[in-house]
């Protein structure tokens, strides 16, 4: 039965369906920590395709920005943490990065950038404050720069802060970490006065991952036997816990309206239990139904986030394990942009679309010899897996039940195919051998690698989950396969 007040609350949903900020959109985060990218602009062409019309970069690459000129795709670019001490200190370094990295892309034709991230997650806690002090300045130096340009009322500042920054028991209890109250007040202040919206990141998984008594469920939005009662509200799921906390933090600092924006959130699919395709899938389309509803939460009814960026485009496939396995797994497409699954995006197409013409190298793997005594295999082995990813073999991974065999081929081909094929990259002193049959098993994918032509720029995407990694560095495990 409706209440008077949710039919209230659906005549101003309604309303404010005719204005389009109410209307949230759904972007991806694209990092490129990968060994073998797909061109960019089969990337520019994976995202029309599936009608992604924002896109989060970790920084500014020039083959990428390149290749979004004229794509029409809303682009926040980030500058990493390391790049703050530099830009707070000198207004002219400032002045520099925005001319190279934000002014030469712009304008008619060019790349629409509409957000530079100033910084990531510089507040986390595991920074032990290295980032804290450098953040206002840098962003006060990059707004004069903006100013000067005459792009500060079109391209915002903005700081995505990971949810570790503000705590609470319960969600209208939130309150910023005591240590940032000061400069997070302050660059809210800065951002409310240019119309900025507050980034943040949230990773129900982590929170799952981290914590064995978090109910599984509650990660989700099919409902839960543990909802969270708080006063009146009732919470059924971590993502709404989490924005609501971050909601009475604002309000208690004076800026219970400031608009937020989710700069990552996502699921993973492999490298650790509850990391797999069927509850990514889940997940994912929870978030976009939910979003899409614009039923928002207890403390913000009828008003989704201003934007979602889903954590990620693309598998990377060299990021470090240190918060663990599941890291190099965060995206809905494969590092070879294809559909991990079923996924309504909410923009227009029922289901993904896969990347087109992508390169293959030819279809060959390298696996382990049957004929020979594998004895020795041990070192090939750690080589090939500290260079190549064998994440998926570890526990909870696709590949961990393969087998012994299975496992050396699985590190083989890794190798292989990071190597582009090179037949003498197949060797291991005669232990493995090319072959032209799909050596896949199951859910357990061997990869055929890609060609990246066109490719060439490194990165140094700095995203990695490292909140966790204080937890986890003990159960860490360093690929010590003991075959
Ligand atoms: C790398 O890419 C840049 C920009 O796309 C290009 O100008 C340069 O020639 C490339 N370098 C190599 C070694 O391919
Ligand atoms: C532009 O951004 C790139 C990537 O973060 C950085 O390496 C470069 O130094 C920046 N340019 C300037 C002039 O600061
Ligand atoms: C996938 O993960 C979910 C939780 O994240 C778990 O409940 C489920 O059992 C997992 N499925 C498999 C097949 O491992
Ligand atoms: C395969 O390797 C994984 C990761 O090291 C390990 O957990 C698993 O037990 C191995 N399987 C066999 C049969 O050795």
């Amino acid at each position: 039965m409706l209440q008077p007040r949710f039919v209230g609350a659906v005549v101003i949903l309604w309303l404010l369906s005719w204005t389009p900020m109410a209307e949230s959109a759904i972007g991806v985060n694209w990092g490129t920590i990968s060994f073998r990218r797909l061109k960019p602009s089969g990337v520019v062409n994976l995202l029309k395709d599936n009608k992604i019309p924002k896109v989060k970069l970790f920084e500014v690459e020039p083959d990428i920005l390149k290749a979004l000129k004229g794509s029409g795709i809303q682009i926040m670019v980030g500058i990493p943490n390391e790049m703050l001490s530099l830009l707070g200190s000198s207004p002219s370094a400032a002045d520099l990065w925005v001319s190279q990295n934000v002014t030469s892309y712009i304008g008619k034709g060019g790349a629409d950038i509409r957000y530079i991230a100033v910084g990531n997650e510089p507040f986390l806690t595991s920074y032990n404050g290295q980032f804290q002090n450098l953040v206002m300045p840098a962003i006060l130096n990059l707004q004069q720069s903006l100013v000067k340009a005459n792009l500060a009322g079109y391209v915002k500042l903005v700081v995505p802060c990971n949810a570790d920054a503000y705590e609470a028991s319960l969600p209208s209890q939130g309150t910023f970490r005591p240590e940032l109250t000061q400069i997070i007040t302050q660059l809210v202040q800065f951002l409310n006065a240019n119309g900025s919206p507050f980034v943040v990141n949230i990773y129900p998984f982590l929170s799952l991952y981290d914590n064995g008594d978090f109910p599984q469920d509650y990660a989700f939005f099919e409902g839960t036997t543990h909802p969270v009662t708080d006063g009146t509200n009732v919470y059924t799921n971590a993502f709404d816990g989490n924005y609501d906390t971050l909601v009475a933090a604002l309000n208690k600092i004076g800026y219970g309206q400031m608009p937020i924006v989710i700069g990552e959130i996502g699921w993973p699919s492999d490298g650790a239990i509850g990391a797999n395709i069927t509850a990514a899938r889940v997940f994912n389309q929870g978030l976009i139904k939910h979003i899409m509803s614009n039923k928002g939460t207890p403390l913000r009814p009828g008003a989704a986030p201003m934007d979602v960026y889903i954590f990620s485009l693309l598998d990377e496939g060299a990021k470090s394990t240190l918060p663990g396995n599941f890291e190099r797994h965060w995206g809905i497409f494969s590092f070879d942009g294809q559909a991990k699954y079923p996924l309504n995006l909410g923009l227009g197409n029922k289901e993904l679309k896969n990347a087109k013409n992508v390169e293959y190298l030819p279809s060959r793997w390298c696996i382990a010899n049957p004929s020979t005594d594998l004895t020795n295999v041990a070192n090939h082995m750690r080589i090939a897996c500290s260079v190549a990813d064998c994440t998926t073999l570890n526990y909870g991974g696709s590949c961990n039940e393969i087998g012994e065999k299975g496992n050396i081929s699985y590190a083989f081909n890794s190798y292989y195919q990071l190597q582009m094929q090179d037949s003498r990259s197949c060797d291991f002193d005669g232990l493995g051998m090319v072959t032209f049959l799909d050596p896949s098993v199951g859910d357990c994918r061997f990869l055929v690698g890609v060609t990246d032509k066109g490719s060439n720029s490194s990165s140094s995407e700095t995203a990695i989950h490292w909140y966790v990694l204080v937890l986890f560095f003990t159960i860490q495990s360093m690929l010590s396969f003991s075959v």
